[in-house]
């Protein structure tokens, strides 16, 4: 499996404080089944960032990918970022100043106080002629979509991906949440399971597994399978995604 959402590096934001807690977290998602896991720690526009700039966060990364070859654990990390959203950022992405996962054309992207901004459709749409690939992290989370999920469904028409949290699925952040997964889940609107982890002991463990096969009790082990393998791995290699038709949520 692959996990697109995690802040397994230390002392950048609100994830893992030491590269010791790094290191655990690596282990507990190895353990899981997890093989790849992309580091997406916050962006400066976050009042989660302590710490950001692409060269740290490629130093960090690299720190941490020699301390897991010299303890033995089989995890491939890539670089990332939680883009939170603000407004210019075609412009940071084209300067440098903040990263896409890996190599590819893709990123993550957050929105501040989980609401959503009028500028949003224009701002994805600006950074889809500018040739980026979005997912956006947890919209199970957005106020506005929890009122109505059907806000997604041009966004996804459109080609943006959404991202749940692994345990908000499994009712880990209240039944509430979860429903809302759920609705949006069995209504093809969601893409990719990311666990959101933010430490070992964390409320967020960086496990997917548990997650998947709650999914798969509700759209099946096939399309389960894909939001946790087929659908990160095609954006991690830059490989053209068929969305499937979002359906529409009677209310
Ligand atoms: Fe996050």
């Amino acid at each position: 499996m692959i996990d697109l959402h995690t802040h397994i590096l230390y002392d950048l934001d609100d994830g893992a404080l030491t590269l010791e807690e790094s290191l655990e977290m690596a282990r507990i998602a190895v353990a899981d089944g997890i093989r790849t896991v992309a580091a997406t720690p916050h962006s400066p526009a976050s009042i989660a960032s302590r710490h950001y700039s692409p060269n740290l966060i490629v130093q960090r990364l690299d720190q941490l990918c020699a301390a897991l070859q010299s303890e033995g654990i089989d995890l491939t990390v890539v670089a990332g970022t939680e883009i939170a959203y603000d407004g210019d950022i075609v412009e940071q992405l084209r300067r440098g100043d903040l990263l896409t996962y890996g190599s590819s054309r893709a990123i993550l992207l957050e929105l501040s106080s989980n609401r959503m901004p009028p500028t949003l459709e224009n701002a994805l749409f600006n950074l889809q002629v500018a040739g980026y690939r979005i997912v956006l992290a947890h919209p199970e989370r957005i106020v506005e979509v929890q009122q109505d999920p059907n806000l997604l469904i041009p966004l996804v028409e459109r080609g943006v991906c959404m991202q749940i949290t692994a345990i908000a699925l499994l009712g880990g952040q209240g039944r509430q949440l979860q429903q809302v997964c759920e609705t949006l889940l069995t209504h093809q609107m969601i893409h990719i399971l990311a666990s959101d982890t933010h430490g070992p002991s964390s409320q967020r463990p960086p496990t997917l597994n548990a997650a998947r096969e709650y999914a798969a009790t509700l759209v099946g082990p096939a399309q389960a399978e894909s939001l946790v393998t087929t659908m990160p791995l095609a954006l991690l290699n830059n490989q053209p995604l068929q969305l499937p038709q979002p359906k529409n949520v009677r209310g």
